[in-house]
């Protein structure tokens, strides 16, 4: 059994449980050789599964406590959106980039047609999940299409944003046009995944209304720190290339506040949010992601 209350233990839940849903999906379906192998490369393997963390967390801040199949499939059906977003981001023709979470991107080992088509897959993978079998148990018609309506316009608006963030490459952009690039290409998918972990967990109108608050918030915060990140930590520590932003002149916090002011705007971001989750308990698991978030990589 694990611990609900700890970050710690429910994120070894979340990774060991994705690998897992994860294998069982690739398992069954049948995809020609190389896609099937180059699937698995881009999804099983690591990765801080912090989407899938929020979706399990938020479930079990709204008072779950045992992780039941619908929340699984939500797990399982966001990352399947996040690592096919990543595999096409890292591609030549977007950010050009030949590492990703410490190992070479899939389109160096694949090639980029078949990058291509793991990112396709796996899109289409993650609205099966949310609907179909996969071993993972019994569908909840009605939750699967609150579930839908969360996902799909959100998953949408990501790759609105990465528009967007290639619309801005050699660009001097005001901060509330950034502001509105990182909404869409990372906040998107982060509020999807707590308001998808809340919908499982039964949470009231009125607290969902929180919720999405604290992680529009936390989504905004993740995407300054990571432009905060590509400056000043090492390739090693982020299994990514630092320094990729500058190399493309992308438009980042960095480039707009400087280092020192966009890390404090992270810090102000993230101490918004914990002000919309403090009625859940003290030191809650939604309170224990922001600290956590906060921390990483610095
Ligand atoms: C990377 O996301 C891209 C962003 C939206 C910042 P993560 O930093 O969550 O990447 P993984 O999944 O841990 O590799
Ligand atoms: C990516 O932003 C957001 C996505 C939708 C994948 P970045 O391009 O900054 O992400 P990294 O730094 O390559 O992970
Ligand atoms: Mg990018
Ligand atoms: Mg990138
Ligand atoms: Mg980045």
């Amino acid at each position: 059994m694990f611990d609900k209350n700890n970050l710690k233990n429910v994120q070894e839940l979340v990774i060991s449980q994705l690998d897992a849903d994860f294998m069982m999906m690739f398992d069954g379906v049948d995809l020609p050789s190389p896609l099937d192998e180059a699937s698995r490369y881009a999804a099983s393997n690591g990765g801080k599964r912090v989407r899938p963390l929020l979706v399990l967390a938020t479930f079990l801040a709204v008072g779950q406590t045992k992780m039941g199949s619908m929340v699984r499939r939500a797990m399982l059906a966001v990352e399947c959106i996040h690592s096919y977003s990543l595999v096409h981001d890292d591609l030549p023709c977007m950010d050009d980039d030949e590492l990703r979470r410490g190992k070479l991107t899939c389109h160096v080992v694949y090639g980029e047609a078949v990058a291509m088509l793991v990112g396709d897959v796996l899109q289409s993978l993650a609205f099966e999940v949310l609907g179909g079998n996969f071993g993972l148990g019994d569908v909840d018609d009605g939750v699967c299409v609150r579930l839908l309506k969360i996902l799909s316009p959100n998953a949408r608006r990501m790759v609105a944003g990465q528009q967007a963030d290639l619309n801005g490459e050699k660009k001097s952009l005001t901060q509330s046009e950034l502001e509105n690039i990182h909404k869409d290409k990372t906040g998107a998918l982060i509020t999807a995944s707590v308001l998808m972990g809340a919908v499982c967990g039964g949470a009231s109108d009125e607290l969902m209304v929180k919720l999405e608050k604290y992680a529009q918030l936390i989504g905004l915060a993740y995407q300054v720190q990571d432009d905060v990140l590509d400056v000043v930590a090492d390739t090693k520590t982020l299994g990514k290339p630092a320094g990729s932003d500058d190399k493309l002149d992308k438009s980042t916090y960095v480039k707009l506040l400087g280092v020192d002011t966009a890390h404090a705007y992270a810090d102000e971001l993230f101490e918004q949010a914990r002000g919309y989750v403090v009625d859940l308990g003290e030191n809650n698991l939604l309170l224990q992601m922001v600290d956590w978030l906060q921390k990483r990589g610095y």
